[in-house]
């Protein structure tokens, strides 16, 4: 316990001088956090010397109805990265998957780190939450419902980690069996009236602050970059507050452009080059992936720009199209493999006899197709093909 609380006060540096990272490394690691969260190098000093004082916050983690993907995201990379240096300097006082305590010692940690943090832990939840029966996703004896309701009144705020939590996710797909729901809405619907399946306990010792004020980031992806994951947490230790949020509460820095908008093969789609099988030629040049169901033009993720696994890739690099998984309702928005959104047939046509001489037909298609886009992408709604038809 003494050693736990030794460690839980000591600042960042402590703990990543004491994972044997030196001064030079720590500040390359200030720049590389500057440069992903949009922060001009000017920002470093200013970060070094925040992160230095930095006190390991206390960090309550809950897996609700998930698949493990989102912790198997963050906990993959196999060498020092930025996430795995950021991950190890919380105090991680509880998580289902990565405890070793387990049964009542397990839930004994997660009461004290309430209790010891009161008003000042971060709650990061994974897995949507059931409500048409609590049998559904129970943890000792309490159901998902009830914990969440408890651990977050005590909480300085909460992450949504993956698209389960943020928007439901493939729980929440039609059907939706389980009654689940996202974080945002299980608040909205019980963050401040309770419910008859809620126990009262859970709103009651609320003494920081009503669970409806919570802020809540949303941090979407099935699962979420991992170094995005990191990014939140590392905005939060630096700046001691949440980083921008857009309207669905997801971070700026991270889902303020589209996976279209820095695509590397946006030039292809501008051209009207698409793949129209997976080993067709066009797929062997690596022409756009439009047709076989690329979401990314209605896509907001960082993928195409801080890649996965360290940088090496995203799915449309690797030959896929982007499934739109950090995108609400991803999973009922039709096939995968049928073209939701941006050209049709006839836009390749275009692209030909555009080339063939007639490019006032090209360009005024492109440009009625970019407004409509730029719409899109300003309201951030789905332009469907009836929607270009029109
Ligand atoms: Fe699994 Fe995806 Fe849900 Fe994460 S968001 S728990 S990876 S299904
Ligand atoms: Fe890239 Fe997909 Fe956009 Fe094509 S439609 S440019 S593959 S994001
Ligand atoms: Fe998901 Fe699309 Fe990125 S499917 S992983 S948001 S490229």
């Amino acid at each position: 316990m003494n050693n736990k609380k030794n460690l839980n006060e000591q600042n960042l540096a402590d703990s990543l001088r004491s994972q044997g990272i030196s001064r030079r490394s720590f500040l390359k690691f200030c720049a590389a956090t500057a440069s992903m969260m949009a922060l001009p190098p000017s920002m470093i000093p200013a970060i070094a010397s925040a992160l230095e004082q930095a006190k390991r916050p206390s960090v309550i983690w809950l897996s609700f109805q998930e698949c493990t993907g989102c912790t198997e995201s963050l906990t993959r990379a196999h060498t020092a990265t930025i996430e795995n240096l950021i991950f190890d300097s919380i105090s991680l006082d509880y998580h289902h998957t990565l405890q070793a305590a387990s049964g009542d010692a397990a839930e004994a940690a997660r009461e004290e780190a309430m209790r010891e943090n009161w008003g000042k832990y971060l709650l990061v939840v994974d897995g949507s939450i059931p409500t048409l029966d609590m049998g559904y996703s129970t943890i000792a004896g309490m159901s998902n419902l009830d914990m969440f309701l408890e651990t977050a009144a005590g909480a300085a705020a909460i992450i949504s980690v993956g698209t389960c939590a943020a928007f439901g996710g493939i729980p929440h797909a039609h059907p939706n069996p389980t009654g689940a729901y996202s974080v945002y809405d299980i608040i909205k619907r019980y963050g401040s009236s309770g419910t008859d399946g809620v126990s009262a306990a859970s709103i009651k010792h609320n003494s920081a602050g009503s669970v409806a004020d919570k802020p809540i980031i949303t941090v979407p992806g099935c699962p979420p970059i991992p170094v995005v994951i990191t990014g939140v947490l590392t905005h939060y230790l630096t700046f001691g507050m949440i980083p921008e949020l857009d309207h669905l509460g997801r971070p700026k820095a991270f889902y303020g452009q589209s996976i279209h908008d820095r695509c590397y093969r946006r030039p292809f789609y501008d051209k009207g080059l698409f793949a129209e099988t997976f080993d067709d030629e066009g797929a062997k040049k690596g022409w756009c992936l439009y047709k076989l169901g690329c979401k990314g033009p209605t896509t907001y993720n960082a993928c195409a720009t801080t890649k996965w696994n360290n940088g090496t890739s995203f799915p449309i690099e690797s030959g896929h199209p982007c499934l739109g998984c950090s995108e609400p309702h991803f999973w009922d928005g039709g096939s995968f493999y049928k073209a939701l959104s941006m050209p049709t047939e006839d836009l390749s046509k275009t692209a030909i006899y555009t080339a063939a001489g007639a490019a006032a037909v090209g360009v005024a298609l492109g440009a009625l197709n970019s407004s409509k886009k730029s719409t899109a992408v300003a309201e951030h709604t789905k332009t469907t093909i009836d929607d270009l038809e029109k």
